[in-house]
Order: C-alpha cells, then sequence, then structure tokens
C-alpha cells in the first residue's frame, strides 16, 4: 500500500465513507507489516466507531483478521463440528453443560475459550477450578480428543488470529471497542480460525453485559451470523438476559460444581434453562434434531449421558474425575462463608455487572491481565428479579479467604440489589432467536 494512501483511505472512513475489499485487506496487512502506524490505525478506528462500518466492511475485516494468523482443521471428523460463543456475563457457565450435551447428542465440539476479564467469568478459569485438568492443548492434541470423546476445550493459541490480539489491545486504549462492526468481526474472527461448522452465538443483553440495549444486542447478533454466514459457516445467535447473574454461583469453583450438579439432575433454574436452549438451537442449527431438539436435549440429561460426556472430558485433559461424583469433595473451597439478609422485599434488580466487579474484588476475576486468581472465592445470589424475599431469608452467600474481604462485599451487596414492594415482572431469559433455520419454538423453554 503506498504511504500517501494511507492517510486518504482515513479521512474517507472521516467523511462516511466505504472502503472496497483490497483497500480494507491492504490497510490491515500494512498494519500488521508496520506500515500503517497504531494512530493511523486508531484514527480509523475511531472514524470507524463513529460513522460506522458497513455489512461488507465488517465481512473483510474479519477476512483480514482471519488470514493474519493460522486456523484449526477440524476436517475427517465424524459428526457435524460445532462451536457455541458468549459474548460474556456474570454466573455464565453454559460451556459446561452445553458441551457435554452435544457431545452426547453426536456433534462434534471443539471448543477454544478464554480467560475471565473485568466482571466477566472466563471458561478456562473455571475448568482449572478441577485439580489436575489442563487447558493448553496443542491443536493435533484438540483434534485427537474431539474425534475420541467429540469434545475439547482449550485456549487459543498465539498463532490464532495475532491481528486480533493487536487490534483489541489498541481498540481498548483508544475507546473504540464499542463497534458491532469491530466486536463481530473480533468474536467471528476467532470463531472461524477455531474450524467449527457450526457457530451458534449467545448475545448478552442487560446491566452485566457488553451490550445493555437488547435492540442494539439484536443488531450484533445478526451481523455475527452475517459474517458467519458469509464466510461459509452455518451460524446462529440468540441474544439472551443478563440483567441478573444467569446461575447462582459466580465465581470458577463454585461455577463448576453448579454445572456439574446440572448434568447429575441436582439443580434447576436459569442456567439449566438456557444450557438446554443454546444446546436444543444447535441440534437444530446442524440439523441433528430439527423437530424434537428440546426433547432430545432433556433425555441426554435425564439419563445422564452428558454427565458420563462430562467425566471422560475431564479424565482426558488430565482432571480429576471424581468431580463428577462428587463436586464439593473434589473443588477448592474458601474458608468464610458469611450470609447477606437484607429483609423483606421483591427483588426488583440487580447491577449485574457489579455483582460480578465484586466477585472479581473477592480474588475470582482479575483486574489486569496476568493476576493471579482464587478459583475457591466468589458469590452464591439466590433470588431473582421478581422472586419475593422472606424477612430472615439469605439473599446472597459470599466465599471469602479472609474475614476482611467478606464484610467488603458485604458492606456493597445493598448498591448491587434493588428490592421493591409489591410484585415485580420476571425478566424473559431469551429475548431473540437470531438466523436459527427450522423451528425456533420446538428449541424454546416452555
Ligand atoms: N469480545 C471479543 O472477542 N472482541 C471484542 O471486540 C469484544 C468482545
Amino acid at each position: 500500500m503506498s504511504t500517501l494512501e494511507i492517510p486518504v483511505l482515513i479521512a474517507r472512513k472521516r467523511d462516511g465513507g466505504e472502503l472496497g475489499r483490497e483497500q480494507l485487506l491492504g490497510f490491515v496487512a500494512a498494519y500488521l507489516s508496520g506500515e500503517v502506524e497504531d494512530a493511523q490505525m486508531a484514527a480509523f478506528l475511531m472514524a470507524g466507531v463513529i460513522r460506522g462500518f458497513t455489512r461488507d466492511e465488517a465481512v473483510t475485516l474479519t477476512e483480514a483478521l482471519l488470514d493474519s494468523g493460522e486456523r484449526i482443521d477440524l476436517t475427517g471428523l465424524r459428526g457435524p463440528t460445532v462451536d457455541k460463543h458468549s459474548t460474556g456475563g456474570v454466573g455464565d457457565t453454559t460451556t459446561l453443560v452445553v458441551g457435554p450435551l452435544l457431545a452426547a447428542a453426536g456433534c462434534q465440539v471443539a471448543k477454544l475459550s478464554g480467560r475471565g476479564l473485568g466482571h466477566t467469568g472466563g471458561t478456562l478459569d473455571k475448568l482449572e477450578a478441577i485439580p489436575g485438568l489442563r487447558v493448553d492443548l496443542a491443536p493435533d492434541e484438540l483434534h485427537d480428543q474431539v474425534e475420541r470423546i467429540g469434545l475439547a476445550v482449550a485456549a487459543a493459541t498465539q498463532d490464532l488470529v495475532p491481528a486480533d490480539k493487536r487490534l483489541y489491545a489498541l481498540r481498548d486504549v483508544t475507546g473504540t471497542v464499542a463497534s458491532p462492526a469491530l466486536i463481530a468481526s473480533s468474536v467471528m474472527s476467532k470463531k472461524l480460525a477455531g474450524g467449527a461448522q457450526h457457530v451458534l452465538l449467545d448475545v448478552k443483553a442487560g446491566s452485566g453485559a457488553f451490550m445493555e440495549d437488547i435492540d442494539e444486542a439484536r443488531a450484533l447478533a445478526e451481523l455475527c451470523v452475517q459474517i458467519g454466514e458469509a464466510h461459509g459457516r452455518r451460524t446462529g445467535a440468540l441474544v439472551t438476559d443478563m440483567s441478573q447473574p444467569l446461575g447462582d454461583a459466580v465465581g470458577n469453583a463454585l461455577e463448576v460444581g453448579a454445572a456439574v450438579e446440572i448434568l447429575r439432575g441436582e439443580r434447576s433454574g436459569r442456567l439449566r434453562d438456557l444450557s438446554v436452549e443454546l444446546a436444543a438451537a444447535m441440534l437444530v442449527l446442524t440439523g441433528i434434531e430439527p423437530d424434537a431438539a428440546r426433547a432430545r436435549v432433556d433425555q441426554l440429561l435425564g439419563e445422564g449421558a452428558a454427565l458420563e460426556t462430562f467425566r471422560e472430558f475431564v479424565t482426558a485433559q488430565g482432571g480429576d474425575p471424581a468431580v463428577a461424583d462428587r463436586p464439593w469433595e473434589v473443588l477448592p473451597a474458601a474458608p468464610i462463608v458469611a450470609e447477606w439478609r437484607p429483609g423483606a422485599g421483591v427483588v426488583a434488580g440487580f447491577q449485574c455487572r457489579r455483582l460480578g466487579e465484586l466477585a472479581a474484588l473477592l480474588g475470582a476475576g482479575r483486574q489486569r491481565q496476568g493476576d493471579q486468581l482464587d478459583l475457591a472465592v466468589g458469590l452464591e445470589v439466590l433470588p431473582r428479579i421478581g422472586d419475593p424475599v422472606a424477612d430472615d431469608e439469605v439473599v446472597v452467600r459470599v466465599h471469602a479467604r479472609r474475614q476482611e474481604d467478606a464484610d467488603r462485599v458485604l458492606a456493597e451487596l445493598d448498591g448491587a440489589v434493588q428490592f421493591a414492594q409489591g410484585s415485580v415482572p420476571t425478566v424473559p431469559l431469551v429475548h431473540a432467536h437470531v438466523g436459527l433455520a427450522g423451528d425456533p419454538s420446538a428449541a424454546s423453554p416452555a
């Protein structure tokens, strides 16, 4: 790319113009080679955040990111290859339930997961609460494990979409994260590089989500689906509620224990319901079970087939398989458990992000990349919006390493949970289905 052309392309975006495919691919390639400087890329990104990118630009941007690194080759696997991705939330442990469910249903689940940052949790951190479990699988190990048992969950290597790592770091410090096209291309480039033919996105909306507004979350979901389809993958999305923690547990070992209890048929609630909904949507997307997906998923949970797959998966990745039988004996536990009983009322709302931050403050999450976690600590948030609470009822349990940490969090809970007198409507779990072929009602909760 000529150095004269670079300012012209930035100015075109500043003035609301569209860049052609070759121009955009060339611009990103020039950034990676050092020809386009950080300041120029930041100016371009800011222009795009303010002016917007077209759908074609988002598709091309995804291609540019994808082309920057390696791709995982999942060809040769016997069943449909699938990947599920959540945009991040609080108490959101669906992968540990959905992965085994889908593998038990005949899908090949090669899941590249991330670590938590800020108020959101990450699957890799949660899995590391299981003694011995490794998440650093080499690409051929990942492939072999999926071939053998249908499920592997691993960290993405440095070689996967390196351009996204550079661009994301730049966006993080230049106020340019919040663009649907930039988020969608960042997310989808990693999903496409992961190699699965079927991609299901769980786009969160609400006070604990990246996109608080439901319509904005739906627009992001639609763009992700368009990008996936334009790159030849069957892609669907659900827009789901994150105005309150999904499961009761917020914290690594606590969330693993909750997921195991769901797989064992011992726990109900919104985390179970959304896991079933996501697994059913994926069975519709793959065509494995277009008409009775939900019934099939319920059956796999009820028969214990998903629990057996989870046990095989834990064993294959070096973890203690007894976690599937006696989770609370195997997982690390915090020495202090303090209870919060705020008095009678009806739960009117949560500062969901704040609850995630409080769990992170206890040590369950990172303030900075590279921080060491305390896998045992966290919160249990027991009621949901619309639930009545009795005078002496426990609303939150704080699992802490030290009494002073528990006291600090207890003192902040007042600001994170709102109560009302009188009735408060419950919040739907799923706001929208996007791009899901077949009969979505077959995959919807009753
Ligand atoms: N998650 C991603 O992977 N990328 C973004 O840009 C935002 C959230």
